[in-house]
């Protein structure tokens, strides 16, 4: 059997497939589509992190594929529509990159608090400059965590030792979690009109895309700070470069954009705003986590053994 793996997979994370004499590993080179449709043919199996776009196209090409594994969580990059209509198992890796997203999101936090880089760009440019950065401290404050899953609550849990309070909402999880971390559920409304922090943490989806937009923006207190270390376009972005500029939202970090990859926002030339190029996961420990993780359930998936996260 052969498998193929793009996007720079962490070699050292594909030993569980590697240990398999009769599975052979391919690392591919970036592909088009259309170069992608021309060999997918010969694989039975596939993994990609989140450069590779695994079409409807593509899926149609396969002859022999059997699993579709994704180094990560979301698993939009892939039509799983395609990939379930043609009986194309598509697996992902949950849980290796929580703690690597959960402390981006923390570092995001500080960064805008202590408007770290912007200090740090103007002292590099040969400025001393003490007075322009005058920040606020977590401590006492209130943050707001949409999407109480496993890097939300990661989050919370870290942003409780920095003795902030939290509030969350998320229409999924139970009243007991929450209890079991000392986090009020609040509704929607109530989390806008008291955080002095926000951060998303929940899949891009029909109810989430622009979540955070105009009308949002507009609950929210004078000078709020909000990041987005989970999805693109969860947050408006024309939206949050008005409210910045008009003053409403005192600082943004933004991890993931609509578009990526995105060099030409204007959000990116705020001062008060942070950005980085899809880092959440880029950790060492998280993307060796995430391909042994994915590579484990390949070789399942290829075994016809159960697999945990399909
Ligand atoms: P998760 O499934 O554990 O948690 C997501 C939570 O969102 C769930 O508790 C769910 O109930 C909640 N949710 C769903 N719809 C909601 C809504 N309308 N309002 C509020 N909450 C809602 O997922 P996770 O592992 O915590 O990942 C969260 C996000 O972070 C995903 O979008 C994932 O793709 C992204 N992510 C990004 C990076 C990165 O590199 N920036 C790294 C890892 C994960
Ligand atoms: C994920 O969904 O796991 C992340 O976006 C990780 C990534 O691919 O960088």
């Amino acid at each position: 059997m052969k498998v193929l793996v793009m996007d720079g997979v962490s070699e050292q994370g594909l030993a569980p497939l590697r240990q398999q004499a009769d599975i052979e590993v391919v690392i591919g080179e970036k592909m088009t589509e259309d170069q992608l449709v021309e060999v997918i043919g010969d694989y039975d199996g596939m993994i990609v992190r989140s450069a590779t776009k695994v079409t409807e196209r593509v899926v149609e090409a396969a002859k022999k594929l059997k699993v579709i594994g994704r180094a990560g969580v979301g698993v939009d990059n892939i039509d799983r529509a395609a990939a379930t209509n043609k009986g194309i198992l598509v697996v992902n890796a949950p849980d290796g990159n929580t703690i690597a997203a959960a402390e981006h999101t923390m570092a995001m936090m500080l960064g805008l608090a202590r408007k770290v880089p912007a200090a740090c760009g103007k002292l590099k440019n040969g400025c001393w400059d003490k007075k322009a950065f005058l920040g606020v401290e977590l401590r006492g404050k209130t943050l707001g965590v949409i999407g109480l899953g496993r890097i939300g609550s990661a989050v919370a849990k870290r942003a409780q030792a920095m003795e902030m309070n939290i509030i969350a909402y998320d229409p999924y999880i139970s009243e007991e979690h929450a209890k079991k971390m000392a986090i009020e559920i609040v509704t929607l409304n109530e989390l806008y009109a008291r955080a002095d922090f926000i951060t998303v943490h929940m899949p891009k989806t029909k109810e989430t895309y622009h979540m955070i937009n105009k009308e949002s923006i507009a609950l929210m207190k004078e000078g709020v700070r909000i990041i987005n270390c989970a999805r693109g376009g969860i947050v408006d972005e024309a939206a949050l470069y008005e409210a910045m500029i008009a003053g409403k939202v005192a600082g943004a970090a933004l991890d993931v954009f609509e578009t990526e990859p995105n060099t030409d926002s204007p959000l990116i030339q705020l001062d008060n705003f942070i950005a980085t190029p899809h880092l959440g996961a880029s950790t060492a420990e998280a993307q060796i986590n995430v391909a042994v993780d994915v590579a484990e359930e390949i070789v399942a998936a290829l075994r016809g053994e159960i697999v945990k996260n399909a």
